[in-house]
């Protein structure tokens, strides 16, 4: 796994303060989270083998989220401690369990990729919240050597096109599937091999030349959605590593993220195996 460590400082609001406005919240609460270690730990959780690459600054944070990592039996040797902060995610949560979410990057700027012993990993998955040229070099560097390289292209950040041609698959939530396409075979317009879209309460659509096929999701009381999609990208890439097609791997992932949003934070919601509903 590639990608974000964050410190999520979370309050939950009654409603999302407008511009000049001040809202009254609930206690902060101090949570590990960035998309990259949120996949990384969701994989892990559900059974994968997992290295997690990434940056955390040298503070009680990142302590924070190598602890978090380690203790869902991810590998941290790839995680560089940089000069800079911590990334920070400050996020609101509102009744209806809906995030929104300002991050800033700190130490996630300082992510590069050494040589990796490539012939140990099965899977690389990527997200954003780290420079683009670092993912796009780690997305060739993996697919030259046989690696299948998955990219949830959130937040949504402009890619090379022969690296959006080398993804099997696209994975991306249903407001980043439309700001990149009209529908959803247009995702394949973009050049991946295939793609998966997280459409929310209604599961997932996975897209492949072939045609598109709809996985429900199970209905579940939402509390908080935050990490939900990146709950969904670790557990397809630990089915993906075990050899399942993308259609089996998408309703195992719809599964855990549904688990995912019926407790509050991102890592600290993401099931094992016996949690799963
Ligand atoms: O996808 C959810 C994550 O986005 C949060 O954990 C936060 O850190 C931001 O990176
Ligand atoms: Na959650």
């Amino acid at each position: 796994m590639l990608g974000s460590a964050n410190a999520d400082l979370v309050v939950s609001v009654p409603r999302r303060p407008a511009g000049g406005e001040t809202v009254l919240g609930g206690d902060t609460a101090v949570l590990p989270g960035g998309k990259g270690a949120n996949t990384a730990v969701a994989a892990a959780r559900v059974g994968g083998s997992v290295s997690f690459l990434g940056a955390v600054g040298p503070d009680q944070y990142g302590e924070l989220l190598r602890s978090s990592l380690e203790s869902a039996g991810v590998r941290t040797e790839l995680l560089r401690t940089s000069s800079r902060p911590t990334g920070i995610a400050y996020i609101t949560v509102t009744p209806d369990g809906e995030n929104s979410i300002v991050v800033a990057p700190g130490a996630n700027s300082d992510v590069v990729v050494p040589e990796l012993p490539w012939e140990s990993f099965a899977v690389l998955v990527c997200s954003l919240e780290v420079p683009v040229d670092v993912v796009e070099g780690a997305v060739r560097a993996a697919a030259e050597r046989g690696v299948r390289p998955v990219l949830n292209l959130s937040p949504v950040t402009e890619v090379a096109p022969d690296v959006l041609a080398l993804l099997d698959p696209l994975v991306v939530n249903e407001h980043e599937a439309a700001s990149l396409a009209g529908t959803l075979p247009g995702l394949l317009d973009l050049g991946p091999k295939s793609a998966v879209v997280t459409l929310g309460a209604r599961g997932a659509a996975v897209v492949t030349p072939e045609g598109v096929t709809e996985v429900p999701a199970p209905e579940v009381e939402v509390v908080d959605t935050t990490g939900a999609g990146d709950a969904f990208a670790g557990a397809l890439a630990t089915r993906l590593a075990e050899g399942d097609p993308l259609p089996a791997a998408a309703a195992f992932a719809t599964r855990v993220a549904a688990t995912s949003v019926t407790k509050p934070g991102a890592q600290p919601s993401y099931p094992t195996p016996s949690d799963l509903r």
